[in-house]
């Protein structure tokens, strides 16, 4: 008889994704240090999809648990890759989000402001929960700020392995 083999893998681990557009790098460069803060090897059973928002769709926000959203902001507003990425989504995810919890990072010159309350308007239509402060760089890159990306990172996907989020 074929011996019997406990595989304490995929089965019941959590998902975060990481959607994210930038036009000239730096919210690449958050992104960047996001994601390596969620792949963090302190964390087990976490599984992370990082994503453009040009290829992200409403599929990759089903099989989430948790999702972070960077972006810069563009004429006071999300940028536009990440608002195609929302106008593709939403009805598919419509009615089945709710409750799941997710954190914004924003690169921006000198404001910030519209790019959060415009995604905020969006996702409060899916009843997501946004579990952190949005994460706002604003002005010249400041490189001394990438631990708070990296951080973001893994508080998302430490919520998500102590079943918090
Ligand atoms: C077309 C355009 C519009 C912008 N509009 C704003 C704005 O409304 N508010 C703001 O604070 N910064 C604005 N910025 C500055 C960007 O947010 C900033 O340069 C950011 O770092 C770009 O991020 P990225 O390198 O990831 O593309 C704008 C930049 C561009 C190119």
């Amino acid at each position: 008889m074929a011996p019997v083999v406990w595989q304490n893998v995929a089965m019941d681990s959590k998902h975060l994704l990481v959607v994210f557009h930038s036009q000239s790098g730096s919210t690449t460069r958050m992104a960047e240090a996001v994601i390596r803060g969620a792949q963090s090897p302190d964390i087990q059973g976490v599984e992370v999809r990082a994503k453009s928002a040009l290829e992200a769709t409403g599929e990759d926000l089903l099989w989430s648990d948790a999702f972070i959203i960077g972006t810069p902001e563009n004429f006071g507003y999300m940028s536009g890759a990440v608002k195609y990425f929302l106008d593709r989504s939403y009805y598919d995810c419509e009615g089945k989000m709710a409750g799941k919890s997710f954190a914004l990072f924003i690169k921006a010159g000198n404001d910030g402001s519209g790019a959060i309350s415009s995604i905020r308007r969006i996702l409060n239509g899916l009843a997501v929960k946004e579990v952190q402060q949005p994460l706002l760089m604003v002005g010249d890159f400041d490189e001394s700020r990438l631990d708070e990306c990296e951080e973001l990172g893994l508080t998302l996907a430490a919520g998500l392995e102590a079943g918090i989020y």
